[in-house]
C-alpha cells in the first residue's frame, strides 16, 4: 500500500535548494495529482489544471517573466535537431532558460518546485505506469518514482550542463506560432511536458495563440487556450503532436520536461557514442598530414 505523503512543510529531496512552494503545497500537490493528473493522463494523455498557483503567486510569476523580457533575456527559439533550418519558419517564439536560482526568479522557482511535486506525486506507486521502471527500487514518499527523474532539461539548453532549467517562451504577438510537432519524436528521454500559461484576459478569437493537440489514433483535437494560471500536462512522445496557432498579442508560457530515467540514460549513451565516433573518424592531426 502507498506510504503516507510527506507531511505539509516537510522538505522533499525535490524541493531542497528551492524557494518555498505555496502554503501547504505538499498536500495540495498530492490532491492535484490524484484528482486531476493521474486520471486524466491515464484516459486522455493530456491534463489541464486551472488556478494552479492562484492569482497572487501566478501574478508574481508573470511579473518576473515580464522583467526578464524587459531585461532582454529572451532569444530566438532554437531547434535542437535541425540547426541548419532557420528556426523562425518553424517556431516563432523567443525563449529564456531559467534554472530558478537567478535573482528575480524566486516565484518561477516556486512554480517549478510545485510542478515537480505534482508530477512526482502523480508518478508515485506506478500510477503513470509507462514512466516507471518496475521492481527496481522500493517506492517510498522520499523516492516516489524511481524512474522519472527530476529533470527538466538540458541537452536542449546550450551551454548549460547538469543544470535543470525551465524554458520560458514568449510569442511576441507578430503572428508567429509553432508548427505541428512532437516534443520527443525519437526517444531523447523526455516523458512528460508541463506548460504553465501566464496570459490574463486572453481571447483566442482576437489574439489567437491556441494550442491544438492531435492525440495519436483518436479522431479528436484538444483545443487548449493559453490562459493565466493554467497548467497543461501531456505525454511528450508521438502520442501528442501539437501546434501553436499564430499569436497576435504577447503570449507567455513556462515549460518543464520530465525524463524517463531509462530512456534518458539510453539517449545519453547514444549521443555519447555518436560524439565519440565523430572524433575517431576525423582526427584533426591525421587530416592535416595527408
Ligand atoms: C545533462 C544532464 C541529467 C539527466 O544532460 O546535462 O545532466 O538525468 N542530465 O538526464
Ligand atoms: C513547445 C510548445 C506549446 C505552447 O514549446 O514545444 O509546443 O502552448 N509550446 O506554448
Ligand atoms: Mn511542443
Amino acid at each position: 500500500p502507498p506510504g503516507p505523503p510527506a507531511a505539509p512543510g516537510q522538505t522533499s529531496p525535490i524541493q531542497a535548494n528551492r524557494a518555498p512552494t505555496p502554503a501547504g503545497a505538499g498536500r495540495s500537490a498530492d490532491h492535484i495529482a490524484q484528482q486531476y493528473i493521474v486520471p486524466c493522463m491515464k484516459y486522455y494523455g493530456i491534463c489541464v489544471k486551472d488556478d494552479f498557483l492562484g492569482p497572487q503567486l501566478g501574478g508574481r510569476v508573470l511579473e518576473e517573466v515580464e522583467a526578464l523580457n524587459r531585461g532582454g533575456k529572451f532569444r530566438g527559439g532554437q531547434l535542437v535537431s535541425q540547426k541548419s533550418i532557420p528556426s523562425g519558419n518553424i517556431r516563432g517564439d523567443q525563449i529564456a532558460w531559467v534554472e530558478g536560482r537567478e535573482p528575480g526568479c524566486e516565484t518561477i522557482a516556486a512554480l517549478m518546485a510545485y510542478i515537480d511535486e505534482s508530477v512526482m506525486y502523480s508518478a508515485a506507486n506506478g500510477q503513470l505506469g509507462d514512466c516507471i521502471i518496475n521492481g527496481r527500487t522500493k517506492v517510498t514518499p522520499e523516492t516516489p518514482c524511481p524512474s522519472l527523474t527530476i529533470i527538466r532539461v538540458s541537452l536542449f539548453c546550450p551551454g548549460v550542463h547538469g543544470v535543470y532549467p525551465a524554458m520560458v517562451a514568449c510569442y511576441p504577438g507578430n503572428g508567429a506560432g509553432y508548427v505541428r510537432h512532437v516534443d520527443n519524436p525519437n526517444g531523447d528521454g523526455r516523458c512528460i511536458t508541463c506548460i504553465y500559461y501566464l496570459n490574463q484576459d486572453w481571447d483566442v478569437k482576437k489574439q489567437g495563440g491556441l494550442l491544438q493537440i492531435y492525440p495519436e489514433g483518436k479522431n479528436v483535437v484538444a483545443n487548449i487556450e493559453p490562459l493565466f494560471d493554467r497548467l497543461l500536462i501531456f505525454w511528450s512522445d508521438r502520442r501528442n503532436p501539437h501546434e501553436v496557432k499564430p499569436a497576435f498579442a504577447t503570449r507567455y508560457a513556462i515549460t518543464v520536461w520530465y525524463f524517463d530515467a531509462k530512456e534518458r540514460a539510453e539517449a545519453k549513451e547514444k549521443y555519447r557514442l555518436a560524439a565519440g565516433q565523430k572524433g575517431v573518424q576525423v582526427p584533426v592531426s591525421q587530416n592535416s598530414r595527408k
